[in-house]
């Protein structure tokens, strides 16, 4: 075994200690299951209890009381505690003052960057592409490392139909396909190729499971997802992330059918243990084990922890109810000394994979990686792909820096270097932001761009600055509106009721549009907003997310040209809140709507007889099509789909089906297409949606080139639980390919 001179001065005492022969115990089937079992057998109960115990900073009254609390085996993890020396120091007093030596895993929220900030999680999404996601998390991992962090809780993949639970910023979208990609991606980013390197941090996936289905996208509400829903789509990302290799699972706040999924044997035992065969760890999140008292389903906190405990989980997060209560519910015989070492082996396996008892020390000179030059272009590239072109009337973009005499760049969020990072951002700092003002400033040159903010927060509602900002559209060739939602109204906590841009932002696009000039709007937001109005009266509408600390260069590369615009939708755009839930793999009804079938809401008869209206499934304000499908998203250029071919109409159970087409870049600049695969299983044994994702690449494709591209079926793609079981089922199939979920060639073929 490998280490460290650091290490071998302070730790190798206890290494001669833990090494030793492989005892066979439970969940031991690699190196760290036995070396774990051997330590287990030599602790006390007091040092188990400690090991299950999560502590954040704050819990404490002084930095001595922490390390007391360390030298003692009262905690395992810390929770918010970094920095290399204090970090160092720590672990010096678990690894030397400690009875067993036992290193502390010290945990971090590093969501979507440390600090380098790369686009929300539902913005990276947008980039479908997984290569430069899993390179995002590495280098959030190489930065977060440097200051002795190794856990850290993402990614958070919770599915979810509801733009105004304030959580979708974090995940991926609606879903599962591209989720589960998205979700692989990021746990090989986090967790890196060798798990002992000192830059791999401990992935944890949450949250398990159903969060994101709260009702009303109010945060933390109840969930009622029945087992095909939570099979089918909601934990298919969570399966994903287990076998890319994740270390941790974190169970959730909400309450899922009547049971707390922090206290959830089905979910955390049964699901994830006996058919996933998961043998990692298992975190509460915070406070979610005593929040069960809340949920009237413990009455006090000894029930709440023996309920967790029961359940699975085996790690408390910040709460002390573990500590508390172990030892009674022990002697009372609620809780067995099997499933206390059963925790303890898994904590402590964690801990042996990633190498912290043979080097729990960070190297001080690896913060000198932090914003690194090639960290921040990678930034810039991810954030360039996760904007989406949303509409581009008569070419209204690109503009040309070299055509073009002024721009008026304005609103709220064109320096605005803080939102512009978005939510769950603990490290990154406003002031390493490049806003897209100083982009363009710095593309244009000072006197070419005429600035006014106008309003000064995305809620602001205060139009003194309208005149100022019209007299600057007047005097320029085109308008940059940089607006959407200022970072704090998404995240945790963070819904909102309904999804319009906030404040008087749409007034003062009414009065730009007013004066005649090319109106292009830049729209930062943590969520897909209900932007009907804004897109009426924008010649050209870029949705870039909040898109981390590169944003405003990024922008300014597709505003300009550089580079096309290239991402896709991860979310349905619907047209208001109240046609939520709205996403692309609904079921068709019994009483599907056709664009005949649909009565207009203005067009009702004042006076009609009680049949007149369709008796179809819409809304009659907003008619049955969302604002804007899944996958979705323009370029400057065009592509054409071609040459939809299968290689036979029949496919065979055990066999595979190989479908291709041709996608040929029919305009005039080179640019990035990705090209969807979608499909339909006309008739089931449960009602099936009326289209699922199957596959997708990101191509680039130069301007007059064609690419042909290919995805290929297995029985197990078609596969679904119909509540009993999970099942292929012999028929027939749709399949598309194209560039949404709305579009595409469209042939069928027969399973059998
Ligand atoms: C609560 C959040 O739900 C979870 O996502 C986060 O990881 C923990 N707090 C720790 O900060």
């Amino acid at each position: 075994m490998k280490l460290t001179r650091l290490s071998l001065v302070l730790s190798a005492g206890l290494f001669m200690l833990i090494a030793g022969s492989c005892d066979k115990g439970k969940n031991v089937a690699d190196d760290a299951g036995a070396k774990a079992e051997k330590l287990l057998a030599r602790m006390t109960l007091d040092e188990k209890i400690g090991q299950m115990s999560q502590l954040d900073i704050g819990y404490f009254k002084d930095v001595e009381q922490l390390k007391q609390a360390v030298r003692d085996g009262r905690c395992g993890s810390l929770l918010n505690f970094l920095g290399t020396e204090q970090v160092n120091e720590i672990q010096r007093i678990a690894m030397e003052e400690s009875r067993l030596g036992i290193p502390l895993l010290l945990g971090r929220d590093v969501i979507h960057g440390y600090r380098t900030i790369f686009p929300i999680p539902l913005g990276m999404a947008a980039s479908w592409n997984p290569d430069a996601v899993r390179q995002a998390y590495r280098i959030s991992s190489i930065e977060a490392s440097s200051d002795g962090i190794r856990w850290t809780f993402a990614p958070m993949i919770d599915i979810t139909w509801d733009p105004r639970w304030g959580r979708i910023a974090e995940g991926c979208g609606e879903d599962p396909f591209l989720a589960s990609t998205l979700a692989t991606a990021m746990v090989k980013g986090i967790q890196g190729d060798d798990l002992t390197d000192p830059t791999a941090l401990a992935a944890c996936v949450k949250h398990y499971v159903g969060y994101g289905f709260s009702e009303a996208g109010r945060d933390y509400n109840t969930t009622y997802i029945p087992e095909p829903l939570l099979r089918n789509v909601v934990l298919k990302p969570f399966r994903a992330a287990k076998e890319a290799g994740a270390l941790t699972f974190m169970s959730a706040f909400n309450d899922l059918n009547g049971v707390p999924t922090s206290g959830n044997p089905f979910t955390l035992k049964k699901i994830l243990r006996e058919e996933w065969g998961f043998d990692g760890m298992v975190v509460s999140d915070w406070g979610s084990v005593t929040d069960m008292i809340n949920h009237g389903f413990a009455a006090d906190e000894k029930q709440a922890a023996e309920i967790a405990i029961n359940a699975g989980v085996e790690m408390e997060m910040a709460t002390t109810s573990y500590y508390d209560n172990i030892k009674a519910l022990l002697e009372e015989k609620k809780i067995t000394m099997e499933q206390i070492d059963d925790a303890v082996r898994d904590i402590l396996k964690v801990k042996y994979r990633l190498g912290l008892f043979d080097n729990p020390y960070t190297n001080p000179e690896a913060g000198k990686k932090i914003l690194d030059p090639a960290f921040l272009e990678h930034a810039r590239t991810v954030a360039r792909q996760s904007a989406v072109l949303l509409r581009n009337e008569n070419g209204a973009l690109p503009l040309s820096a070299d055509k073009i005499s002024s721009v008026a760049v304005i609103g709220p969020l064109a320096d605005a270097p803080r939102d512009q990072l978005g939510t769950w951002c603990f490290d990154g700092k406003g002031e390493n932001s490049v806003t897209p003002l100083t982009a363009v400033r710095d593309m244009l040159g000072e006197s070419r761009v005429n600035y006014v903010q106008a309003l000064k927060y995305s809620r602001d509602r205060n139009k003194t600055g309208f005149a100022a900002a019209v007299a600057a559209a007047r005097r320029s060739d085109a308008i940059l509106f940089f607006g959407g939602e200022e970072w704090i109204l998404s995240g945790e906590g963070q819904s909102r009721g309904e999804i319009n841009m906030p404040g008087a932002q749409t007034e003062l696009l009414e009065a730009l549009s007013a004066t005649g000039k090319p109106l292009i709007l830049v729209i930062m937001a943590g969520r897909p907003l209900a932007i009907g109005r804004e897109l009426e009266i924008s010649d050209a509408v870029l949705y870039t997310w909040h898109s981390g600390t590169m944003a405003g260069p990024a922008i300014a590369d597709l505003l300009f040209g550089k580079e096309s615009p290239s991402g896709k939708l991860p979310v349905t755009f619907v047209k208001g809140a109240g046609q939520i839930p709205f996403y692309y793999y609904r079921n068709n009804t019994g009483r599907p709507p056709s664009d005949g079938a649909w009565t207009p809401f203005d067009s009702i008869p004042v006076v009609n007889p009680q049949n007149s209206l369709g008796y179809r499934s819409f809304h009659l304000d907003y008619g049955f099509t969302p604002l804007l499908p899944f996958g979705y998203g323009l370029s400057y250029t065009t592509f054409a789909y071609s040459d939809l071919t299968l290689s036979s109409q029949v496919m065979k159970m055990a066999g595979t089906l190989t479908v291709t087409a041709k996608v040929t870049n029919s305009g005039s600049m080179d640019a990035d297409e990705i090209v969807q695969f979608y499909i339909h299983d006309r008739v089931g044994s449960i009602t099936r949606p009326i289209k699922e994702l199957k596959g997708y690449r990101r191509l680039r494709i130069n301007k007059g080139e064609t690419a042909e591209v290919e995805f290929t079926l297995t029985a197990a793609d078609l596969a679904f639980f119909n509540g009993k079981e999970t099942v292929t089922e012999p028929g027939k199939f749709d399949v598309w390919i194209g560039p949404s979920s709305d579009e595409g060639l469209h042939s069928d073929f027969i399973l059998e």
